[in-house]
C-alpha cells in the first residue's frame, strides 16, 4: 500500500479541532483509495511560543522538509498580540513558508451550489456561479522586505518596503499561466503600476513572459482598487487572478466571503517540487476555539487539494469534494446555517463527510 508521510502543524485557536476532522477524512479517503497515511505532528504558532519560546521552531522546519506534505490549522490569537513584532505567532507562519521555499499560494473561491444563498452579493450578480482562483505570491514583496522604525525629521516614523524580483515575479506568472490549462484561459494580474515602481517592473514582466511563453492565454491587467470593486460587480469575469503577496492576502479574504463563508476556502501553498503547505484561508477563530462552532470544511478541502497536488491522488480529492458537496445539501455548521438545514458541529461535520465518502 502506498504511504505518505504528512507534517501536521495543528496550531492555535480552532486549528486542533478542524485538523482532527481533515485528518478523519484523510484516513476515509485512504481506505477508499488504497494509500495510508503517517502523521508526524509539529508546533507553529503561539502553541510553539508556549513550549519553546520560538513561533516557529527548528525542529518543525526539519519535520516538514522531510514530509510528504504539510497540513496547516491557523496561528495566532490575543494572547500572544503582545509579543514583539518577529516573534509573533504569524511570524512563525511566514517563517515556514520562507523555509520550505513555498512561492506560490493558491486560493480557489468557489460558490457550491448548495450555498448560493449564504452569499452576501445579489444571486443576479453571482450569475452562473463564482470560480476564481487568486494565485498570490507568498514569499517576496512588503511581506518580506526591509522594515523598521527611525526618526524623519525629529518624529518617530515606521517603514515596511515592497520590493520584487524579475525572477521573482516570472516564476509566479508561470504558475499563473499554467493553472490556466484547466480552466477558461483568462488571467488577470492585478497591480498598482499607476503608483509604485515595484508593480511597473511586474506589469512589464507578467507581459514579457505572456508573450513569450503562453501566447494563446488571454492576459489583461487590472489595478487592485479597481479589481476589488470588480470582484464585487462582477465576479463572473475573472478565472485566474495573479498578484503580489499583499494584494492577494487582501483580495482572497475578498473572493472567499462572496463565496458564502470564509470557512469554505481551501489553499495550496507550493514550491518548485512536489511538496506543498496546505491550510484554510481563515484564521484562528479564537474567540469560537473549543465551542464544537468551527467549520471544518476549508480545511478537509485543503486536504484534497493537497491529494491533488502533492500526492497524485486526484481521485481521491475529486471524492472529498464531491461528498463536502453533497453533506451541504443536508447539514451546515454554525457559519453557513440557514432555515431548514440541520445544524451541525465541527466533529459532526467531519463524521458527515467522512459518511458520505
Ligand atoms: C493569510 C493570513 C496570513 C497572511 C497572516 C496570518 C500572517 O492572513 O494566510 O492570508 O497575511 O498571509
Ligand atoms: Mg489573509
Amino acid at each position: 500500500m502506498k504511504e505518505y508521510q504528512i507534517a501536521v502543524l495543528k496550531g492555535d485557536g480552532i486549528g486542533p479541532e478542524i485538523v482532527e476532522e481533515a485528518i478523519r477524512v484523510l484516513d476515509k479517503a485512504g481506505e477508499k483509495f488504497g494509500f495510508q497515511m503517517k502523521y508526524q505532528y509539529a508546533l507553529l504558532g503561539g502553541c510553539a511560543i508556549d513550549e519553546t519560546g520560538m513561533p516557529l521552531p527548528q525542529e518543525t522546519v526539519a519535520i516538514c522538509k522531510a514530509a510528504d506534505s504539510t497540513l496547516l490549522g491557523a496561528v495566532g490569537g490575543p494572547k500572544w498580540d503582545t509579543v514583539p513584532g518577529d516573534r509573533r505567532p504569524e511570524k512563525g507562519l511566514l517563517g515556514i513558508r520562507e523555509a520550505l521555499g513555498l512561492f506560490a499560494n493558491l486560493r480557489p473561491a468557489v460558490i457550491f451550489p448548495e450555498l448560493r444563498g449564504a452569499s452576501p452579493i445579489r444571486p443576479e450578480i453571482i450569475g452562473d456561479g463564482l470560480d476564481v482562483l487568486v494565485v498570490r505570491e507568498l514569499t517576496g514583496g512588503i511581506y518580506f522586505g526591509e522594515r523598521g522604525r527611525r526618526t524623519v525629521n525629529g518624529v518617530e516614523a515606521a517603514y515596511d518596503t515592497e520590493q520584487y524580483t524579475v525572477p521573482e515575479i516570472e516564476r509566479i506568472a508561470r504558475v499563473a499561466f499554467d493553472m490556466v490549462k484547466k480552466r477558461k484561459h483568462r488571467v488577470c494580474s492585478v497591480d498598482k503600476a499607476n503608483v509604485l515602481e515595484s508593480s511597473r517592473l511586474w506589469r512589464a514582466v507578467v507581459t514579457r513572459v505572456h508573450e513569450e511563453e503562453y501566447p494563446d492565454v488571454e492576459l489583461s491587467h487590472m489595478y487592485v482598487d479597481n479589481c476589488a470593486m470588480q470582484l464585487v460587480r462582477n465576479p463572473g469575469q475573472f478565472d485566474v487572478i495573479v498578484t503580489s503577496n499583499i494584494f492577494g492576502d487582501i483580495l482572497s479574504d475578498e473572493a472567499s466571503m462572496i463565496s458564502g463563508s470564509i470557512g469554505m476556502l481551501a489553499s495550496a501553498s507550493l514550491g518548485s517540487g512536489k511538496a506543498g503547505l496546505y491550510e484554510p484561508i481563515h484564521g484562528s477563530a479564537p474567540d469560537i476555539a473549543g465551542t464544537g462552532k468551527a467549520n471544518p470544511l476549508a480545511t478537509i478541502l485543503s486536504a484534497a487539494m493537497m491529494l491533488r497536488y502533492s500526492l497524485g491522488e486526484a481521485e481521491a480529492a475529486d471524492a472529498i469534494e464531491a461528498a463536502v458537496s453533497r453533506v451541504l445539501a443536508q447539514a451546515r455548521t454554525a457559519d453557513i446555517w440557514t432555515e431548514g438545514m440541520r445544524q451541525v458541529s465541527c466533529a459532526e461535520m467531519g463524521a458527515l463527510v467522512c459518511e458520505a465518502l
